[in-house]
């Protein structure tokens, strides 16, 4: 069997065991989610340069082991990745094309255009977790709605400046304290072989954006400033949901990180990670509505 086929099969599985929760009761089911590999030269060029992902212990994650909530939790949590790791990769894909738009200096294109392969080496990786979790939970992926609409009428280098923020700035920022925790808190073996893959891929992620504004400096003016300020508190409105009305999470050893201590990640990451590396470079959020999103 192709890994396609498994993956496939993989999501056809985690679709049949949702509807045997709902006890006979229909529900709908949301568009299918479905990933592949095409193999061959593509997947080893894909590989190429990147520690095997095969050496990591694939087939002992035994989520039999561990409570069925917990398990349900982790599905929906890593199939969400899913999701997240594909939306990572259209965002630094539409970077790359707004740096060579902006002649941008080679290397940072290129640490950017390599991040995309960083990515969906990602969507790979969750993929095949969520496979050993029994498949990915219904989800509604509309890969065609997943590109960001940056201002069109901007510049080359705003809608950079604006990708980078929103992309790498802020999104990326996030997600390295919040891979972390999960990757403390399931102790060993699998997901923690996956966790810090992704912590040690994600971190030079969030860096990227900051490379950007060092170069752009004085080509941003004032005004270019302030705009990209009110982009950025924007970006952190989209995710403060996460940290404000999350659920209670229960299943750490599956790598969901419990409420309490997930909010106080994401707050302190919002103003030591995002805000002040952002004020170092002259991009000043509004005082009082970013405190209201950390408080
Ligand atoms: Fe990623
Ligand atoms: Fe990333």
């Amino acid at each position: 069997m192709t890994k396609a086929t498994r993956n496939r099969r993989a999501n056809q599985r985690g679709q049949k065991a949702d509807a045997q929760n709902t006890d006979g009761q229909e529900r709908a089911i949301a568009r299918p989610l479905e990933v592949s590999m095409l193999g061959g030269w593509t997947e080893r060029r894909m590989h190429r340069h990147r520690a095997s992902l095969d050496a990591l212990p694939w087939g002992t994650l035994e989520p039999e082991r561990h409570p069925r909530a917990h398990v349900d939790h982790a599905r929906a949590m890593w199939t969400n990745g899913i999701f997240t790791e594909y939306a990572s990769a259209a965002a630094f894909s539409q970077l790359v094309t707004a740096l060579v738009e902006s002649g941008a200096p080679i290397d940072l294109t290129a640490a950017c255009a390599d991040i995309v392969v960083d990515e969906m080496t990602h969507v790979e990786l969750v993929s095949r977790v969520v496979l050993e979790l029994g498949g990915a939970v219904p989800y509604e992926m509309d890969l065609d709605r997943i590109t960001q609409l940056p201002d069109p009428g901007a510049t080359p280098l705003m809608r950079a400046a604006e990708l980078a923020i929103t992309t790498s700035c802020v999104g990326e920022s996030l997600s390295v304290p919040a891979l972390r925790s999960s990757r403390a808190l399931v102790g060993g073996g699998l997901l923690h072989g996956v966790l810090d893959r992704l912590v040690r891929d994600e971190g030079p992620h969030a860096q990227l954006g900051i490379q950007f504004l060092a170069w752009a400096g004085d080509r941003l003016t004032r005004g270019d400033r302030e705009r990209l300020a009110a982009i950025a508190l924007d970006a952190v409105a989209v995710y403060a949901p996460l940290w404000q009305t999350s659920e209670p999470a229960d299943a750490p050893a599956l790598g969901a990180t419990p409420r309490d201590d997930y909010r106080a990640l994401m707050t302190a990451a919002v103003r030591d990670k995002i805000d002040a590396r952002l004020v170092r470079h002259g991009i000043v959020m509004d005082r009082a509505k970013l405190a209201a999103l950390v408080e």
